[in-house]
Parts: C-alpha cells; sequence; structure tokens
C-alpha cells in the first residue's frame, strides 16, 4: 500500500440492503502528527472502489471529521455491484479498496517534492530513474543529409550525435575533452568526429584515437576519453541509454514490434518541463474540452489526426462524443509497463464508452489515435524547462502514409529544432472569432497546439505547490506516487520499484493496449478486450497478434 508508514486505515462497516454504509477511521502516526495540518488535506466528496472490471459506485453521502489524531470518513452509498452482497466484505479488505489513494492524492505538494519529481540533470533523483531507461535522443530524419552530426541536449546534458563511416552511431560529449571546443562543428573524418581547434580525434565511443598536434609517439590520447552513450535505432527514433550499467532489453510494444513500413516518428518542441508535457497525455478528461470542436468535421478528412475519427464501430464523430459526455469516469489500474488509465463514458443508451489510455513508465504514453493508428509519445527532458515530445504512430491497418503525415507535421513545426510556429510568442494563434464558433481554445485545429499551450502557460516549471488536483487527475496522483517509490528504489540500489526493470521479462511486455470502444454498461471490460484482439487479429502488414 503506497501510504503504508504513515496512515493507518481502518473500515469499520454495517450495512443492511440495498444501503450500504462505510466508515473510515484514519489513524495518523506521530510523525505525520507532527507535520498535520488539516488545511493540507481534502477528502473525495464520495468513494468509488473495485477493479477494473468490477466497479462499484458510491452514490449518496459522504461526511468528514478530522480530530487531532484521527480523520473519521462516513460514507453512505447503493450497493451497484455487479458482485453479490456476500462477498463485498472480502472486497473491503483487499486490494481493490484503495483508500489510501483518497487521501495522499489529494496532500498539497511541497516546493521540495516538485522538485524532486521535475528536475532531471546529472545527480537529481528523477534524473536518476529517467537514466535507468532508454530515452529518444533524435529522430532519424535529422541524420539523414550529406553530415550526419547533430547536437543532442538530452536531460541537460550537451552531446553530439553523428554516424561515423562504418555508419554506426555515436553519442559523446560535446565539448572537446582538450579545451572545450564545440564539437558540433567537428569534422566528420576517418570514421569519427575531428576537432575543429587541434585535430584531436574521436570514435564513435568517445575514445580519443589521435592527438595530431602532440609530439611524434605520444600515448596521451589512450587516457582521454570523452562522455559516450549507447545508442540505439528503432523505426525512426534514436534511443539513448545514459544510466549506469548495460542498457536495459527493450519491451516488445507495438511501435517496435511493428515494421519500418507501419511506423511514422516525428518530434516537436515544448517550452516546458517534462513533467507537466506528460500529465497531459494521462489525463483523460481534458480532451472533451480542449480539444473540442464546436462542429464536426467528416471523418473521412480525418487520416493522420487525432480525435477525428468516427467513435469506436459508429457513425459518431469523436468529436461529438466527446463533447456531449464530458464527465468521464476514470479509474487506474497498475500494470507492469505503468498505468492503464480507463475513461468511461456512459452513454445514453445503456452503452459505455471505454477509452484505453496508458503512462509507459517513466515519461511515455500510448492512446488511441485513430481505429487504424496509435501513438506512442515520449516526453524527453531537454534540461528542465524544455522538452521534446517524440510520438511513434504504428498502423494495424495499412503502412502508414508517411510523406502526407510528415507534410501536415512540418507545415506546423520549423527545422531544425522542430519548433512549433504556433507558440507563447505569437498566442498561439489565438483567435476570438473561431474561439466563440468553431474550436474551445480559438487555436486553430491541431491538437498538438492546444495541449502546448496547456502545458506551457502554467510556466516552465509549474509550481505545483498551488494545485488542486481533483478526481479526474487521479492517474497523475498514481504516476506522482509510482515515481517516488521509483526515485526510492534507486537511492536504495534496487529495481523494486522500476517498472520493466523490476525482474520483468521485457520480451513479454506487450501492447499497451490503447483503444476507443463502445459496450454495454455491463460488459465493457470484455468489449475493450475483444476489440482490441480483433484488431490485432485483422492485421495484415506484421504479426500483431499478442
Ligand atoms: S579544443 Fe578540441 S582539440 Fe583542442
Ligand atoms: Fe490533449
Amino acid at each position: 500500500m503506497a501510504a503504508s508508514g504513515w496512515l493507518k486505515f481502518k473500515w469499520q462497516h454495517w450495512s443492511t440492503l440495498p444501503e450500504l454504509r462505510l466508515k473510515l477511521v484514519v489513524t495518523l502516526n506521530e510523525s505525520v502528527l507532527r507535520n498535520f495540518n488539516a488545511k493540507n488535506y481534502r477528502i473525495w466528496s464520495d468513494l468509488k472502489y473495485g477493479s477494473t472490471s468490477d466497479v462499484v459506485k458510491m452514490i449518496a453521502s459522504t461526511s468528514c471529521c478530522i480530530k487531532p489524531a484521527q480523520i473519521t470518513y462516513s460514507i453512505r452509498g447503493i450497493w451497484s455491484s455487479s458482485r453479490s452482497f456476500d462477498g463485498w466484505r472480502t472486497h473491503l479488505s483487499s486490494t481493490l479498496f484503495r483508500p489510501e489513494l483518497c487521501f495522499e492524492a489529494l496532500q498539497m505538494i511541497s516546493q521540495k517534492l516538485n522538485d524532486t519529481l521535475t528536475l532531471t540533470g546529472p545527480g537529481t533523483e528523477a534524473g536518476g530513474v529517467m537514466r535507468c531507461y532508454w530515452q529518444p535522443a533524435a529522430l532519424t530524419d535529422e541524420l539523414a543529409g550529406n553530415r550526419p552530426v547533430v547536437p543532442v541536449k538530452l536531460l541537460g546534458e550537451d552531446l553530439v550525435l553523428f554516424r561515423d563511416s562504418d555508419g554506426k552511431l555515436g553519442l559523446i560529449g560535446r565539448s572537446c575533452p582538450h579545451r572545450g571546443a564545440d564539437l558540433c562543428f567537428g569534422r566528420l573524418e576517418d570514421n569519427g568526429v575531428r576537432c575543429p581547434f587541434h585535430g584531436w580525434h574521436f570514435n564513435r565511443e568517445g575514445q580519443c584515437v589521435e592527438q595530431p598536434g602532440e609530439p611524434e609517439g605520444s600515448t596521451m590520447h589512450e587516457k582521454i576519453k570523452n562522455v559516450s552513450y549507447p545508442v540505439m535505432e528503432k523505426n525512426g527514433i534514436i534511443f539513448a541509454y545514459m544510466g549506469p550499467g548495460a542498457p536495459p532489453e527493450f519491451p516488445n510494444f507495438d511501435c517496435f514490434r511493428a515494421p519500418e513500413t507501419h511506423v511514422f516518428a516525428f518530434k516537436g518542441l515544448w517550452e516546458c518541463n517534462w513533467l507537466q508535457a506528460m500529465e497531459v497525455g494521462i489525463d483523460p478528461a481534458h480532451a472533451s474540452f480542449l480539444h473540442r470542436f464546436l462542429q464536426d468535421e467528416n471523418p473521412e478528412d480525418s487520416y493522420g489526426k487525432q480525435f477525428r475519427d468516427k467513435a469506436a464501430d459508429t457513425d459518431i464523430p469523436m468529436t461529438k462524443l466527446l463533447r456531449d459526455y464530458p464527465r468521464p469516469d476514470i479509474s487506474v489500474e497498475q500494470m507492469d509497463y505503468g498505468v492503464r488509465i480507463v475513461a468511461l463514458r456512459h452513454l445514453d443508451n445503456e452503452k459505455t464508452h471505454v477509452r484505453i489510455t496508458n503512462q509507459i513508465f517513466p515519461a511515455a504514453i500510448s492512446i488511441p489515435m485513430s481505429r487504424e493508428m496509435i501513438i506512442t509519445q515520449w516526453h524527453v527532458p531537454v534540461d528542465d524547462e524544455t522538452c521534446y515530445w517524440y510520438s511513434m504512430f504504428t498502423s494495424f491497418d495499412k503502412p502508414v502514409d508517411k510523406a502526407l503525415m510528415r507534410e501536415q507535421r512540418l507545415k506546423e513545426h520549423t527545422l531544425p529544432d522542430y519548433a512549433p510556429i504556433k507558440n507563447k510568442r505569437n498566442n498561439y494563434g489565438f483567435n476570438a472569432e473561431e474561439q466563440a464558433c468553431e474550436t474551445y481554445t480559438g487555436m486553430g485545429l491541431d491538437i498538438n497546439v492546444h495541449d502546448q499551450w496547456a502545458v506551457e502557460s502554467p510556466g516552465r516549471i509549474f509550481d505545483r505547490t498551488k494545485e488542486h488536483l481533483g478526481k479526474t487527475d487521479v492517474a497523475i496522483a498514481k504516476y506522482r506516487r509510482m515515481m517516488r517509490a521509483a526515485i526510492a528504489s534507486v537511492k536504495a540500489g534496487t529495481t523494486e520499484d522500476l517498472p520493466m526493470l523490476n525482474g520483468v521479462n521485457a520480451a513479454q511486455v506487450f501492447g499497451p493496449i490503447s483503444n476507443d470502444t463502445i459496450g454495454d454498461n455491463a460488459t465493457w471490460q470484455q468489449a475493450f478486450e475483444k476489440s482490441d484482439q480483433e484488431r490485432r487479429a485483422a492485421c495484415k502488414g506484421w504479426d500483431a497478434t499478442i
């Protein structure tokens, strides 16, 4: 239990059908009591519990009483589980019932904790976790020219990425170990990079192999080693491993399993900390507002765009469904790769729209884009105040039309930085008339611009001591707990709380399932799993079965 050690829970329950009454007594231990300030806690106004397969709704009243050493929380609800009433006592003591979420999620964040979660330079806590995983460093496209050398700034470190004459990649420190000149201006020759200042030459492992100005016969170069990191190219993205020891295996995610023809990769620069960028991706509630289109486009024109397809197997445009059902019922489930996020929108006709998205630890998400494609997106710190999103668009149907997708996105970005043309310096293209009649933001039809405004406008590193998380932020709260546990693991020198590194066989980590489905209210769980299996079975271009 995430909160164990500082809060102790005891359920006192009594009930007669069909009404359910529960009382939760939270006893605060001494260390909490010393710092306890009731103002720092908010309590959910109601509670829900269950796994994604068994949701129980608590309706009716709740009340909360905070005394110096105890919080008593009373709930009255209507039993509406598919499970038998006799089984409910067992559930209350099981892990399915997670009362700790209610409290810890709403604990206000201190400045210290905000720093812990957001800063990723060398020696930082979250940076230590990030360095245990492969991180996107560049697009393959960036090395396509005649001189394949590009500067890379990643996790606050200045590096140079190049392809040597063997066609192999090297990622080494940008500052020359001699007197610091910028190796991005290096001469790409003799199967490495040569510093133009005094001619020192470095191979792809960062080893200095020649110092042409030093005395004849000098072996000093043998002792000169630049920083260097392993790199691996996967379907259009060059990943770097900047951590200790041997790099981990890549998981068997769809974006890595699919052939190169079925994956398109792109990136974009956002002027904010990586965490707020990622948190927009694990917040299914915002789609009903931030990405609202007041009029629906013909879904036939939706290729390569998000939220513009029809919803699941219906003729309802996704835009209409998001607009008409703005209060999703969101739950989270810890998975071997991170967190599965289930957003249910209960429709009028006894049907439920299910949207499955994912947090892939530590800094990626996986979401559906259309019936044909999913997006796997990393949010990678350049430094603490800037990040790149890197997306892999994976098709379960036809090969991806890369030329069209690239053209769509290059219209919105400038090279070589992949910086968005709409940005805070031009008010993201805000147009009041458009906001009145066409889009919720008034910032055009490209949803990336909406997200960009949402993550950049809180400031470069959002001051989370001022935030107020709601119930729909449950995945954000869950993720932060996981990051804190991962940080503790790294500090303790273990991998226990490092998803995919904690003894799980990466080759057996598939998916993750990312889709939109409509099912009957009672069987939505089976509906999304079935729809995922059908899509995989129908995939002709590659073996997508799990
Ligand atoms: S600074 Fe690079 S060789 Fe002298
Ligand atoms: Fe969004």
